[in-house]
């Protein structure tokens, strides 16, 4: 299989394009640093182009150490052909606290600055969280968002990064953001796919000109967080099986389809080129039906992560 072009798209306030899959790098069980890198090497290789990781993941090192690599073997002939995504862990969710954590990533990466900076949670959690779920509700702690934005606007203004955003952001708090935001959010990476669509708050970001990237395409096939209801749906299985495809492509096809952009995850070879082989073919206005009448679930839960506490219930009810 051969090198697939990815198409880029602007997103919002981005100050560069954003390709429109990028491979996670969130792995379960977590991968060791060898097997990281040489699994982003082996995506480079086949045209990934835009990385997703996040200070919580423990992939920035490993990210950091392909991206050397990958520039000395002349795989990309600079840093800026790639996209680079982090997260701000909700441990440093402290204004005083976020361009050192910023720069803490940076240091990981080996990089002088990233493409995305998102907030990773809508919530802070104090210094004493060694573990999930956590032991105590004192530990989880509201995120003063005005404070908290201002510290990634600065990221942005001092060329730590290139754009800022969120993740895991309902309307209600991308409201509240919007009300004193001077940089509005270019990016909100949620949990996305055809048995979680996201319909509401596509509706409001479009509106407001927030970009959706969707995490767990795959619904985290194989992972502590996730299942097969999106690899193992019987509508997906049955077009992909009518098509030739598969049904993680049928589910890809339909994201890329909606406008948004994708993070997957995959370290084997032959799945990382599978998922982004979807880039000529169409699902037709049959098959998008069916895809949309799909019962809907939401699978990330913070009940479940972080413990079924007030503030977690709070949230994942919110849309
Ligand atoms: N912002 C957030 O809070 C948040 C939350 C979750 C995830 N993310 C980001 O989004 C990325 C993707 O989400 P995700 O990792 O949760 O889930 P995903 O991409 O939906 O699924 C990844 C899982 O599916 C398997 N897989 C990959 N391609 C496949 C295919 N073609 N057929 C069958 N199985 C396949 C992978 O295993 P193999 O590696 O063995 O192929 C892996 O176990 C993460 O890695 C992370 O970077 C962000």
């Amino acid at each position: 299989m051969g090198v697939t072009q990815i198409p880029e798209i602007s997103v919002g306030s981005c100050d560069r394009t954003m390709p429109v899959i990028g491979m996670g790098t969130s792995a379960d069980p977590p991968a060791d640093l060898e097997t990281a890198k040489a699994a982003i090497l082996e995506a480079i290789g086949a045209g990934y182009r835009h990385f997703d990781t996040a200070f919580a993941y423990g992939s920035e090192k490993p990210l950091g150490e392909a991206i050397a690599e990958a520039l000395r073997l002349g795989l990309v002939k600079s840093r800026d052909e790639l996209f680079i995504t982090t997260k701000l862990w909700s441990s440093f969710a402290e204004k005083d606290m976020i361009v050192p954590a910023m720069k803490m990533s940076l240091s990981n990466l080996q990089l002088e600055y990233v493409d995305m900076y998102l907030i990773h949670w809508p919530v802070r959690l104090s210094k004493e969280v060694k573990k999930m779920p956590v032991e105590k509700r004192e530990y989880i702690l509201p995120l003063d968002l005005k404070s908290v934005w201002e510290a990634m606007e600065e990221c942005k203004n001092l060329g730590l990064t290139k754009g800022i955003g969120v993740s895991n952001f309902s309307c209600k708090k991308l409201e509240e953001l919007l009300a004193t935001a001077k940089i509005p959010p270019a990016v909100n990476q949620v949990e996305m796919n055809p048995i979680w669509q996201q319909k509401q708050l596509r509706e409001y970001c479009n509106a407001k000109g927030i970009h959706i990237s969707a995490y767990s395409p795959l619904g985290a096939n194989n992972t502590k967080w996730g299942d097969n209801r999106v690899i193992g749906c019987n509508v997906l299985e049955e077009i992909a099986k009518s098509r030739g495809k598969t049904s993680a492509q049928v589910s890809l096809r339909w994201l890329y389809e909606q406008g948004v952009s994708i993070v997957t995850k995959s370290y084997n070879k032959q799945r990382m080129r599978e998922n982004v082989d979807i880039f000529d073919w169409s699902l037709t206005e049959e098959e998008s039906k069916r895809i949309a009448q799909l019962p809907q679930k939401k699978g990330v839960l913070y009940a479940n992560i972080i413990g079924p506490y007030d503030i977690c219930l709070e949230i994942d009810a919110e849309i």
